[in-house]
């Protein structure tokens, strides 16, 4: 007898990856190995995942930890770069998606498997990024999207076919939405968000508190770093995991980095999602802070740009093109100078900036103030707004003169 064709699935250990299992043997005789990615989900959502993948079907089952690339190689390079989505996404999922794709490629290698699958749905972006990460790496693994193949629609077909195949029902409560969490973030969508005119339930929230309810004092927090990777917390060196999770608390307890935006989805429709960044949106926010304190001016400029490609290309799901290589030459570049700490305060959901340190800066007090100095010369500053100003001086003395040749003639 032959051996059995392997498919190498993303599991997740819910609803809809168990019933994918089954549906793969019924439907194509794979023989399915697993494949979960411990992003920080937290050991709720991993806990008794070998068993159940077992249970459910699968002949073997690979969880990787990847928290730490995640943070090191793919989360703060996005730091660096300034990319937040539509002014406001952090892009905690997109940015997840390359690296569990390339980590589903490596395990497929390794098993032997020809076929990749996935529980992504046909409406979404996370399919692209799983399979553009996919192509990139290995285009000759076949791809299985089951949601864009089989007759199942809905949560309760999904049940219905658990059900009638015996397959182990996951015991956590059903959420009325759809949540992806990792150690950047946690994302609410469907469900009873797709109603933008409403507010979600005040108990839907995990990673931080309501504002509202968050302590009536400020606390403050410093945030240090090296060409602009954050390496500590008040003073304190922490590892790329550890830092992110004590961020995650500090800012969590003050009700920082929530999000309901609607956003522009890769397949062209809008939706609305709901995002807990407490953590990131302190790092974004110091890291900013540090840049303004310590970029030149135009360079600062030019990066703006940047920041807005390098958010679109990874929520696009491009991680693994040559243009990302391309910008990461340019922003590694830039973040030479952005060492230094950023001091801030954090209250009831706001953050405010309280102290900047840099040896970098280019800050200089004598440029600005209102004191003597022997740098600048006042009196310089007339032929710059001279010669700056010509284009101005030119067009307005044209229309001086139209105007006049004008009233001359009366028409
Ligand atoms: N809309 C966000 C994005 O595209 C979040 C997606 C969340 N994915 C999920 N499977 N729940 O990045």
């Amino acid at each position: 007898m032959m051996a059995k064709e392997k498919v190498v699935l993303a599991y997740s250990g819910g609803l809809d990856t168990s019933v994918i299992v089954k549906w793969l043997q019924n439907k194509y005789d794979y023989e399915i190995v697993a494949m979960t990615a411990n992003v920080g989900q937290g050991n709720s959502e991993l806990e008794g995942l070998e068993e159940k993948a077992i249970r459910t079907g699968a002949s073997q089952i690979f969880i990787e930890d990847i928290r730490e690339e995640l943070v090191r190689d793919y989360i703060f390079p996005m730091v660096q770069s300034g990319a937040v989505y539509e002014g406001k996404y952090l892009l905690g999922t997109a940015i997840a998606r390359p690296l569990i794709g390339k980590r589903l490629v490596e395990i497929a290698e390794k098993v032997g498997a020809t076929t990749v699958a996935h529980g992504a749905t046909g409406k979404g972006n996370d399919q692209v990024r799983f399979e553009f990460a996919v192509k990139a790496l290995n285009p000759y693994l076949k791809i299985i999207a089951p949601w864009r193949e089989w007759e199942l629609q809905s949560r309760t077909d999904c049940m219905n076919y658990a059900l009638s195949h015996d397959i182990p029902i996951p015991v956590t409560a059903e959420k009325p939405y759809s949540i992806d969490r990792n150690i950047w973030h946690i994302s609410f969508e469907g469900g009873i968000l797709e109603d933008p005119a409403r507010e979600p339930d005040k108990d839907m929230f995990r990673l931080s508190v309501d504002p509202l309810d968050a302590p009536d004092k400020m606390e403050e927090v410093t945030i240090s770093f090296e060409k602009g990777i954050p390496c500590a917390v008040n003073g304190q060196n922490l590892e790329p995991v550890q830092l992110v999770e004590e961020l995650n608390a500090i800012a969590g307890r003050h009700g920082v980095g929530r999000v309901d935006m609607v956003e522009n989805r890769l397949l062209g429709m809008k939706s609305r999602g709901i995002y807990e960044t407490p953590g990131g949106t302190l790092i974004a926010f110091a890291h900013r802070e540090l840049e303004h304190f310590t970029l030149d001016r135009e360079t600062y400029h030019y990066k703006e740009g940047i920041a807005l490609k390098y958010a679109e290309l990874i929520y696009y799901g491009l991680w693994f093109t040559p243009l990302r290589e391309a910008l990461d030459g340019f922003i590694q570049k830039t973040q030479e100078p952005v060492t230094g700490t950023i001091a801030m305060k954090l209250y009831k959901g706001n953050i405010n900036v309280s102290g900047r340190e840099s040896a970098h800066t280019l800050y200089h007090h004598g440029m600005v103030t209102f004191e003597q100095d022997e740098l600048f010369e006042q009196k310089d500053a007339q032929g710059f707004i001279n010669l700056y100003g010509l284009p101005l001086t030119i067009k307005g003395m044209m229309k001086v003169k139209k105007d006049k040749s004008r009233e001359a003639t009366g028409n």
